[in-house]
C-alpha cells in the first residue's frame, strides 16, 4: 500500500502524540538498543532516542521510511516486513505503536519480535483492539453494499485474550495488558471521516471508480454524523490494546 506521508504528518499527528504516553510504559534507558516496529515517519522513534537509547526504526513502507530518514538522519531506519525481518542485532526492547493491526501474519510477527529480543528484553505495544473503528467500518460496509460493492475486512483487531495468548505461545510473559476506549478527535472538522479513509482505507477502494469512492465516503460520513460528530468535530471510535511483556 502507498502512503501519503505529508497528510499523515499534518493531520494524523495524534497517532504519535498518543504514542508518547506509551513510552512511559517502556521507560527507555540510555545505551539500550530499541527496535521501533512499524515506525511510520519516525516521530516516536526520535522521541525514544531522546532518552539516549540507540534506535532502529522499521517499517514496510518505503515512502514512510524515506520521510523518516529525511527528518531524522541521525537515526537508523530499515524498510522491512515485520513478519519476516531479520536483523543482526538482539534488542533490549521492542516498541510498537499503532502498527500491529496492519499485520495479518500475527504469529510470524510475534515470533520475529521474540527472536530479536535479548533474554529478559521488553515488548511494549499499542494497537487497535477488538471493536476498534467498528461504527466506521459498519457504516462503510453498508454504504459499499448500497453502491453494489463488496466490503472486505482489512485489519486485525484482536481481543486482549487473543493477543496475549499469541504472545504467550511464542514465549512472552505478560506484565500488563489493558484494553480501553479512546474516542479520537480527527483534525479535519468538515470531512474528518472521509479524510481518515483517504489516509488509511485505500484498500477498500481498489478497482472502484473515483466518483463512486467519493459517493460511498460521503454517505459513510453522513451515516456517522449522529454518533461521531460533536460540537463541530469528528471523532473516530478507537478501542486500544496496550501490552507490556518480557522475553521469558
Ligand atoms: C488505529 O490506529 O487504530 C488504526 C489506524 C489506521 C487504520 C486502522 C486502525
Amino acid at each position: 500500500m502507498s502512503w501519503n506521508a505529508d497528510l499523515y504528518k499534518n493531520n494524523f499527528a495524534f497517532v504519535h502524540q498518543y504514542g508518547s504516553s506509551l513510552i512511559e510504559w517502556l521507560q527507555p534507558q540510555a545505551g539500550e538498543k530499541i527496535l521501533d516496529l512499524g515506525c511510520g515517519t519516525g516521530e516516536l522513534t526520535a522521541t525514544l532516542a531522546d532518552s539516549g537509547a540507540q534506535l532502529t526504526g522499521l517499517d514496510s513502507s518505503a515512502t514512510m521510511i524515506e520521510s523518516a530518514r529525511r527528518n531524522y538522519s541521525q537515526l537508523e531506519f530499515v524498510v522491512a516486513n515485520a513478519a519476516s525481518f531479520s536483523l543482526p542485532v538482539q534488542f533490549d526492547a521492542v516498541f510498537s505503536n499503532a502498527a500491529l493491526h496492519w499485520m495479518q501474519e500475527k504469529e510470524q510477527v510475534a515470533a520475529r519480535m521474540y527472536q530479536h529480543l535479548k533474554p529478559g528484553g521488553r515488548l511494549v505495544l499499542e494497537m487497535g483492539a477488538k471493536g476498534n473503528v467498528e461504527a466506521m467500518l459498519q457504516a462503510l460496509e453498508r454504504s459499499m453494499q448500497q453502491h453494489g460493492y463488496q466490503y472486505r475486512p482489512r485489519w486485525y483487531f484482536p481481543s486482549l485474550g487473543e493477543y496475549t495468548t499469541i504472545l504467550e505461545k511464542y514465549g512472552f510473559r505478560i506484565h500488563q495488558a489493558y484494553c480501553f476506549d479512546r474516542l479520537t478527535e480527527l483534525a479535519n472538522p468538515e470531512n474528518g471521516i472521509i479524510e481518515w479513509f483517504d489516509m488509511f482505507g485505500d484498500y477498500f477502494f481498489e478497482n472502484i471508480p473515483a466518483d463512486d469512492r467519493l459517493s460511498i465516503l460521503r454517505q459513510t460520513q453522513e451515516a456517522l454524523r449522529p454518533s461521531c460528530y460533536r460540537e463541530g468535530k469528528w471523532y473516530a471510535d478507537y478501542v486500544r490494546l496496550r501490552i507490556a511483556a518480557v522475553k521469558h
